[in-house]
This record gives structure tokens, sequence and C-alpha cells, in this order.
């Protein structure tokens, strides 16, 4: 497992999102409602650039830019059509005033 710096705690308040890369991968890590969330930026449906798309925080969903899929930012669930499998969620943790995202290497 590898973490990755996203940014400082009073940089990620409720109701933003960063995109940062972790690696080989690019992750959206969210803030709902003081709880920390991450995608993967590749849609389950066709590689879209999912974290790319609008999200809403008070439903803790995001939808993806490229064929409207909604997804669950809590489980990665998709939630209407086309897209029907989940995208790969990642852990988030708050740290001395720091949120990492860790992946797996
Ligand atoms: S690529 Fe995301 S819904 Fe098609």
């Amino acid at each position: 497992m590898a973490r990755y710096e996203v940014c400082p705690v009073e940089e990620l308040p409720p109701g933003s999102m960063r995109i940062v890369p972790a690696g080989a991968t690019i992750v959206g890590v969210y803030n709902c409602g003081g709880e920390y969330f991450a995608l993967e930026d590749r849609c389950s449906h066709d590689d879209g650039p999912l974290v790319e798309g609008e999200w809403e925080p008070e439903r803790c969903t995001v939808v993806c830019p490229r064929h409207g899929s909604h997804f669950d930012l809590r489980t990665g669930r998709p939630l209407s059509l086309p897209a029907y499998e989940p995208v790969e969620t990642y852990g988030v943790v708050a740290e001395d005033g720091m949120i990492y995202v860790e992946v797996a290497d």
C-alpha cells in the first residue's frame, strides 16, 4: 500500500474535491459533509474521466461526463446506466493536518 499526499486538511473543506496523481493512477478525493472518499479517474463503462464530472456533495455522488452514469462516492457503485460495474475506491486518511490517499502498489 502506498500513501500519497493530497493537500492540507484546511484546503479540502466539506463540499470540495481535489484531483491528484497517485502513482500510476489519477484519483479524485472528495469531502462529503466531513467524510473523505476517493475514486479512480476512470469510469467502469468506457474509461471516461469520471472525477472530472459534476458532483453533488449533498448526495455524495458524481456524474460521469462521458455518458452520464451517476456513481455513489461512498462505494464506487453506479446508480444509473450505462455503467453497471463499480469503479475503484481508495482509503483516505487525515493525519497531522494532511490528507493522504492510500493506493495499492
Ligand atoms: S464512460 Fe462513464 S458512463 Fe460511459
